[in-house]
């Protein structure tokens, strides 16, 4: 391959998308000079799919490059079929069937993408990071699972590595080098985590390669949907909450791994004064669906937490929330890390009502203070998991 030829191909992953924001997406990266093409792994032959297949042609034919589209395989045996497969499709199909040295993954849903993403870690990759993640100013409300979850349970597990500060381990935007690929491909511990897990799946990965890792700062954000009632992240909080608990044990030393990111210049006023989710719509459901047992599992955790959630259980107007300070969730994190029980369906629905009680603390007594207070709040929080983690 000559120096002009290009070097990358790009993946989306998708279900059911706006077709016209995919679309430009596609339309937008195929243009890049270092894009040799694009792989579109779709969930199962949907409208969304078929649309995408009927604007493939016109696509291919102005930019003389190829827009491969295809259904996920099922790759993973242990766990539901979800984006984890569709990763993993698009990892093998690059290996197998492309030339190009680097594959990038967006979200097909970014209203703000742009080729100036693909330029930017195509940079990094030249400065010798073989992996480039991206991370954006969040809405101060927003990322709850990765910071109540992930970003918790790296830092209590892993205290002291790269993971305890990796900005954002949930991400679905990052580019990889062949060889990582190639590694990530053939890792029965990411191709387990076919759901939701698997972005936390990847950056443990890296982690336990160590190969050189760049997080860059794209400041417009990432602007996408946002999120109705708290329930539309059911599945991903049980199933993100669920790899690091089942690798709870694994060592990993980071010790000489490159890692290094960008320092966060500007937040646009815009994601300061932005809402994530439907705040009047979620208060309900801490008081939803409670069931003996789920009742009984309240047992297991410290008297604070057990009386503050069987008060937020009863109450029928607004719950108090308050008992659930970050330094609470530390509490309670360690017992749900030491008996949560993914099959059972109390454990399930405590671990949604534990976090539903977290995220409301934060919203109603951090973020209601202003964003700077409230992103500082999460921080010391992560600190405060790395300081009391660890064996
Ligand atoms: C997260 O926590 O990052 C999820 O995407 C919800 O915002």
């Amino acid at each position: 391959m000559s120096r002009e030829d290009p070097k990358s191909a790009v993946c989306f992953p998708f279900k059911k998308e706006d077709v016209q924001v995919f679309t430009k997406n596609i339309k937008e990266v195929i243009k890049h000079p270092k894009v040799g093409a694009v792989i579109c792994v779709g969930y199962e032959k949907n409208d969304c799919f078929k649309e995408i297949e009927a604007t493939i042609p016109s696509i291919e034919h102005e930019n003389s490059k190829k827009v491969h589209l295809m259904l996920q395989t099922r790759l993973g045996t242990k766990r539901r079929a979800g984006k984890g497969d569709g990763m993993n499709t698009a990892l093998n199909f690059f290996i197998s069937r492309t030339p190009y040295q680097t594959i990038h993954f967006y979200d097909a849903d970014i209203l703000t993408f742009s080729q100036d993403w693909i330029t930017c870690a195509e940079k990094k990759l030249k400065d010798g990071f073989d992996v480039v993640r991206f991370f954006f100013p969040r809405v101060s409300t927003d990322a709850m699972i990765t910071w109540n979850i992930t970003k918790c349970g790296l830092a209590s597990c892993w205290p002291h590595t790269i993971l305890a500060n990796v900005e954002q381990p949930l991400g679905g935007e990052l580019a990889i080098k062949r060889e990582v690929a190639l590694r990530l491909a053939n890792d029965s511990l990411v191709l387990n985590y076919s759901d939701w897990a698997v972005d936390t799946a990847y950056t443990l990965g890296f982690c336990r390669y160590k190969v050189p890792l760049y997080e860059s700062y794209i400041e417009e954000g990432k602007l996408h949907k946002l999120y109705g009632k708290l329930t539309d992240l059911y599945t991903m909080l049980i199933e993100c909450f669920s790899i690091i608990k089942e690798n709870q044990s694994l060592k990993i030393d980071t010790a000489g791994m490159v890692y290094k990111k960008d320092a966060v210049a500007n937040v646009p006023k815009a994601i300061r004064e932005k809402k994530a989710f439907d705040l009047e719509g979620t208060i309900p459901l801490l008081r939803e669906n409670w069931t003996k047992e789920e009742v009984e599992l309240l047992d297991l955790f410290p008297t604070n937490i057990r009386e503050g959630m069987l008060a937020c259980s009863e109450n029928s107007s607004r719950p108090d929330v308050r008992f659930i300070s970050p330094e609470a969730w530390y509490e309670a994190y360690k017992i749900l890390l030491a008996n949560f029980l993914e099959a059972k369906k109390p454990w399930q629905e405590l671990l949604f009502h534990l976090w539903l009680a977290r995220v409301l603390n934060h919203t109603i007594h951090y973020a209601a203070k202003g964003y700077d207070y409230a992103m500082q709040s999460l921080y010391d929080m992560i600190s405060y998991f790395e300081k009391e983690g660890g064996p």
